[in-house]
């Protein structure tokens, strides 16, 4: 990308180099948007270490909230993952049936050797797209639930929407739509019934309001993005 978009981009001398330059990224981008594969990751699920840890039971059925765990998202970049000691807070000793005991002893012995558990990522962009901004979707009203669906409901995670470069201009061009009030960010079952009401074109909450919540429109340069 360097190449293609040096930083003396506006500093070109000749106006024909300008268009030159500016020609082929179109058409690269032209390329790439129409190209990148819409669907090749969805439903992308690699099989986690130790199998038994749901968010369908933690977010779903105890309803504890995203922030519980992910207790970054709001201030970095990166989503964390947690630390066993996360886990260990409730696993430590448990007055669970002994069955589901058995279930969490990976936890308590990851702990015990002060070890980390080796969760395999699932969600993934390519190095030379920039740092996501967790924090700042999070902040303008994006709900956890448009780029990852309805994890409530999933025993493992996979990937719900394919993260190429034309999904995230979807939303970019048209934010509006996937906008919720701050405060239903992480509630999940909540933000899916309002956004598909929403697009039935039933009652949504209060979409003015949150339309000018929105003080920057999302951006759509290719630096935004890439390097
Ligand atoms: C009890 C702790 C806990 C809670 C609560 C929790 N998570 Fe997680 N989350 C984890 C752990 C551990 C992993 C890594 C293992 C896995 O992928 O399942 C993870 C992974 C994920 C991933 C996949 C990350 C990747 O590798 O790409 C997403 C997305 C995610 N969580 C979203 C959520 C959302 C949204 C909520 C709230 C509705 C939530 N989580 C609540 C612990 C939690
Ligand atoms: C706030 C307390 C709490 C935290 C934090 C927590 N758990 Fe749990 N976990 C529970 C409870 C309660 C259950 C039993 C739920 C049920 O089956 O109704 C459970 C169940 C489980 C089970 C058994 C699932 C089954 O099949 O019944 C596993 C495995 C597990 N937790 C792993 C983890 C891991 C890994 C973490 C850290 C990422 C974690 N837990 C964090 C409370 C917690
Ligand atoms: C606008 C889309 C979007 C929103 C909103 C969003 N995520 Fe993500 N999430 C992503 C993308 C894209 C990645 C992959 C990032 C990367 O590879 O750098 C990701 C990665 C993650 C990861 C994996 C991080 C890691 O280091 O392994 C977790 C966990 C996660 N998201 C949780 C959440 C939670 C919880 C929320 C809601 C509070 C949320 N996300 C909201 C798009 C989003
Ligand atoms: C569902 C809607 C949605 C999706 C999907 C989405 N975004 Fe965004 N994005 C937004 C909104 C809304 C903003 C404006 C936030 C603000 O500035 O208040 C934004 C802002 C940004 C910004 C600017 C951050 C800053 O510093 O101002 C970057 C970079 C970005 N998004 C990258 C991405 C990438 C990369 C993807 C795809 C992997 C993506 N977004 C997918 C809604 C979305
Ligand atoms: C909102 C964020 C965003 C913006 C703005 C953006 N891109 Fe992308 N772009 C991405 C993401 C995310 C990918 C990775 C898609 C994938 O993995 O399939 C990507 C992939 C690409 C690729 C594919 C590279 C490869 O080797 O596969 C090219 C080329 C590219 N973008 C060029 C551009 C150009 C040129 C622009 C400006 C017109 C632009 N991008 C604007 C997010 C963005």
């Amino acid at each position: 990308m360097s190449v293609l978009f040096p930083k003396s981009f506006n500093a070109f001398p000749t106006i024909a180099a300008v268009v030159a330059v500016g020609g082929l990224s179109t058409a690269v981008a032209g390329f790439w948007y129409y190209a990148t594969p819409k669907f090749w990751q969805v439903g992308y699920m690699p099989t986690q270490p130790s199998t038994g840890f749901s968010h369908q039971i933690h977010a779903g059925k105890l309803g504890m909230d995203c922030r519980y765990c992910h207790t970054k998202v709001e201030q970095s970049p990166e989503a964390n993952i947690p630390n066993v000691a996360t886990c260990y807070g409730c696993h430590a000793e448990t007055r669970l049936a002994a069955w589901q005991t058995q279930r969490v002893g990976f936890v308590r012995e990851a702990y015990a050797k002060n070890e980390s558990i080796e969760w395999r990522r699932v969600h993934k962009l390519p190095d030379y797209v920039r740092n996501f901004p967790h924090h700042i979707h999070v902040a303008a009203g994006v709900s956890c639930y448009s780029c990852h669906g309805q994890i409530t409901a999933m025993p493992i995670v996979y990937e719900a929407h394919s993260l190429s470069m034309s999904w995230c201009l979807d939303c970019h061009r048209n934010p509006e739509a996937s906008l919720v009030p701050k405060d239903k960010v992480t509630q999940l079952v909540w933000v899916e019934n309002h956004l598909k009401a929403r697009a039935a074109g039933g009652t949504g909450a209060n979409a003015e309001q949150i339309k000018i919540s929105l003080e920057r429109q999302p951006p759509q340069g290719c630096g935004a993005c890439h390097y």
